[in-house]
Parts: C-alpha cells; sequence; structure tokens
C-alpha cells in the first residue's frame, strides 16, 4: 500500500524531485496544494535546520501524516556562507538573477570562488522530534554564467562533480549529483529502512 506523506512546498520542481525519487519506493507525496491547504511560512530561522523545521511545522498542523520540508541555498566560502540562507531573499532584492551574479562576481574579486549548494530536508512525524537530512554539492562559482538550464543561481555554479556548470547541465545530470538529490537519497534510505 501507497503511505503518504506531505510536502511543503507547492514548487512543481521540487515537487517532482521528490515524487521521482520517492514513488517508486511506495510513497504517494502530497503537496498543500493538494490538501487545499494554504500557508505562508515566514522563515525566520537562522540555519537551513531552523527554517525547514518551521516550513514543517507550519504545516503539520494540518494532517495527520508525516511532512517533509526543505531549504536550501549557494554557499560561499569566501563570503562566510553568503547568501546561504538568503539566496532567494539576496536575488530579489537586486531585483533578479542576473544582478545577484554581477554583484557577486564583484565581491569575488581577487578571492576563492569555492562554494557549495546545501540542502536540509526535516520528516516530522506525530509526536517524534524532528529529523535532519542533508546533501551537498560542491564547485566554484564561474565568472560568467553558462548556460540556460536549471534556475536559479545553476549558470555561475560549476559543479566539480559534473565538470560542467549546472545552466548546461540536463535535469537527469544535475539529479544525479544536487544537493537536494542527496538528501533526498537519505530521506530515502531513512524511510525504507
Ligand atoms: P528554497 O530551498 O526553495 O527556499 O530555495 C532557496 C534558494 O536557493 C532558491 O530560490 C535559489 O535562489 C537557491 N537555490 C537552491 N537550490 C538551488 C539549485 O539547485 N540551483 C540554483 N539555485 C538554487
Amino acid at each position: 500500500m501507497n503511505k503518504p506523506l506531505l510536502l511543503s512546498t507547492n514548487n512543481p520542481g521540487k515537487l517532482k524531485e521528490y515524487r521521482d525519487i520517492l514513488a517508486p519506493k511506495g510513497y504517494l507525496i502530497y503537496c498543500p496544494k493538494d490538501l487545499a491547504i494554504e500557508i505562508e511560512v515566514e522563515e525566520n530561522g537562522k540555519t537551513f535546520r531552523e527554517n525547514s523545521c518551521l516550513k514543517a511545522k507550519a504545516i503539520s498542523e494540518y494532517v495527520n501524516i508525516p511532512v517533509i520540508a526543505d531549504d536550501s541555498g549557494l554557499c560561499i566560502d569566501a563570503l562566510d556562507d553568503f547568501p546561504g540562507l538568503y539566496s532567494a531573499r539576496y536575488a530579489a532584492s537586486l531585483g533578479g538573477y542576473p544582478a545577484a551574479y554581477a554583484d557577486l562576481n564583484k565581491k569575488l574579486e581577487g578571492k576563492s570562488r569555492l562554494a557549495r549548494f546545501h540542502c536540509c530536508i526535516c520528516l516530522l512525524e506525530k509526536g517524534k522530534k524532528p529529523l535532519y537530512f542533508e546533501g551537498d554539492c560542491l564547485g566554484r562559482i564561474l565568472t560568467e554564467p553558462q548556460g540556460n538550464h536549471g534556475f536559479g543561481y545553476d549558470p555561475i555554479f560549476f559543479s566539480d562533480e559534473l565538470g560542467k556548470a549546472f545552466g548546461e547541465a540536463s535535469e537527469e545530470e544535475k539529479d544525479a549529483v544536487s544537493h537536494r538529490a542527496k538528501a533526498i537519497a537519505k530521506l530515502s534510505l531513512y524511510l525504507c529502512l
């Protein structure tokens, strides 16, 4: 029998990634929209763990099934992990991603360009402590955007594992090494043991 899980996002890309990995393992992934739940979560945590937990807790009030939520971002070594938790808000504050690429380039002049994408998933089951599953994807910030695949910071992130920018990678290539895929793989292992 399919086991239900509610994923705290209405982002179709994220939903697909979770469904692709967890559906073959017998999980039926719902999103808030499927259950006519509307929530806005203020992501005011100080860590990826806190934010993923805030998102999971907000939605768990409405249902009696296990809930998962994730939080992710781009962490740049030389900028003390900036933009990190603020990845989406930083780009929005500058008017979009192209402006953020240019601003990061300026900030990185003469500095190390090492960076990683990080993803933290929180699993919340009624009456249990939250559990966290995390994944990283290492690489470098490019001086020029490359390719037009993916979203967000993909065109300026050169993945060490792929040997090319995420912006140039197919969906399948990115899913094989991405921070989110690694965190989902850990969650999947836990759920299926
Ligand atoms: P959230 O996890 O949905 O809150 O997204 C955080 C933000 O981090 C996104 O809006 C992007 O700015 C950035 N980000 C997270 N994962 C990726 C990725 O795989 N590629 C590009 N940008 C990402």
